[in-house]
């Protein structure tokens, strides 16, 4: 819905100059802080939101801070809120995207209503993904018989069955597009077939589609006409379109770049690994030489040993031999000795 804010909602609002809007779904704030800054502390209107689960960035002390008595915000659902409001020149739904939430708002605006003057009811996903699949927020608030099988898989152009490529991925989807009272489209097109007040809906088809439900007068049909054309809404999605593509040009020019730095770097570290596999292979054969010499020298080490120890044992038989001989010799010099004394 912020999307339309400059090129469609604010024109809007500076035409018809709405004294009292409402707000259904508020998120972020970002829709809220547009109606408050730009068009109601001008005109001193005054704006109602209403969201049960707003997004953390919703700054509601700033709000109620900065624009005291304009604002006022309701933390709740739009079917326990929309029954007591009855005096809105406007209002925004951007809540609940399936069936019987937007076709109950309708019905409570269509029944709360002042007989002067229809609200101008501004809606956002009349086109796809919801114009025809239901989205719940919070599924078990919607009554069985209207609740659609549903799962958290995203929604992808011109495909029915949900995947995981796509849109909102985590929010529940109804698993099947273009069945009875399913999706948002669907429900305004409900209630305009089913009410008896004079209405005509006109709608534009970008950023998932706004549309606009308003008393059927040849002013009004002019009035939102002229504000579809000039809003230029065609000019804006090109200009986007076009941001993208260059956006897209740029990553792949600079994907290009770093493709081909990367190449550089593998043609750089092969030649670096064919050198380390000529060394590899160099460490190699000196590792081998080193090992074969390893194995003389303990073949030479074991040959030296086993001569150490022949020599050994003969030295050993030598001394035996050289101690015989001594012996022998004292005994001849004892004979000796005998013979001289006689
Ligand atoms: C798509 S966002 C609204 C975006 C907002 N209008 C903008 O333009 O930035 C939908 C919001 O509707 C709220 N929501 C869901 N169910 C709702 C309900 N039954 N009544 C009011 N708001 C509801 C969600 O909590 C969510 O914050």
């Amino acid at each position: 819905m912020n999307r339309f804010w400059k090129g469609i909602i604010l024109p809007l609002f500076n035409t018809i100059k709405p004294e009292v809007i409402v707000e259904v779904g508020s998120f972020k704030g970002e829709n809220t802080k547009n109606i408050l800054s730009s068009y109601c502390s001008i005109y001193d209107a005054k704006l109602i939101s209403i969201d049960p689960n707003p997004h953390k960035d919703f700054d509601l002390e700033y709000f109620n801070n900065e624009f005291g008595d304009n604002f006022k915000f309701f933390n709740s659902m739009s079917l326990d809120v929309l029954p007591n409001l009855i005096d809105y020149n406007a209002i925004l739904i951007d809540g609940d995207h399936n069936w019987y939430t937007v076709f109950n708002e309708l019905k409570t605006i269509e029944k709360n209503f002042n007989q002067d003057s229809f609200p101008f009811i501004i809606l956002h996903d009349v086109s796809w993904p919801y114009a025809r699949r239901d989205l719940y927020y919070d599924p078990d608030v919607i009554p069985m018989e209207f609740r659609h099988p549903y799962m958290k898989l995203a929604m992808f152009p011109g495909v029915e069955k949900l995947g995981k490529i796509g849109l909102n991925e985590n929010l529940n989807n109804a698993i099947h597009e273009n069945t009875p009272k399913n999706g948002v489209l669907t429900a305004i097109e409900d209630f305009i077939e089913d009410t008896s007040l004079d209405l005509a809906f006109y709608s534009i088809n970008v950023f998932y589609g706004l549309g606009i439900i308003c008393q059927n007068t040849e002013k009004n049909r002019r009035m939102i006409l002229e504000l579809f054309y000039e809003s230029d809404m065609a000019g804006v999605l090109e200009n986007i379109y076009l941001k993208d593509r260059f956006n897209k040009e740029n990553v792949i020019k600079n994907n290009k770049s770093k493709i081909k730095s990367l190449n550089n770097s593998y043609d750089n570290l092969n030649n670096d690994f064919s050198i380390l596999l000529d060394i590899n292979k160099d460490l190699k054969s000196q590792l081998n030489d080193l090992e074969k010499n390893i194995d003389n020298l303990e073949n030479n080490r074991d040959e030296l040993e086993n001569k150490v120890s022949e020599l050994n044992s003969s030295l050993n038989s030598q001394n035996s031999l050289v101690k015989n001989l001594n012996k022998r010799i004292a005994e001849k010099d004892k004979d000796l000795a005998g013979l001289n004394d006689v």
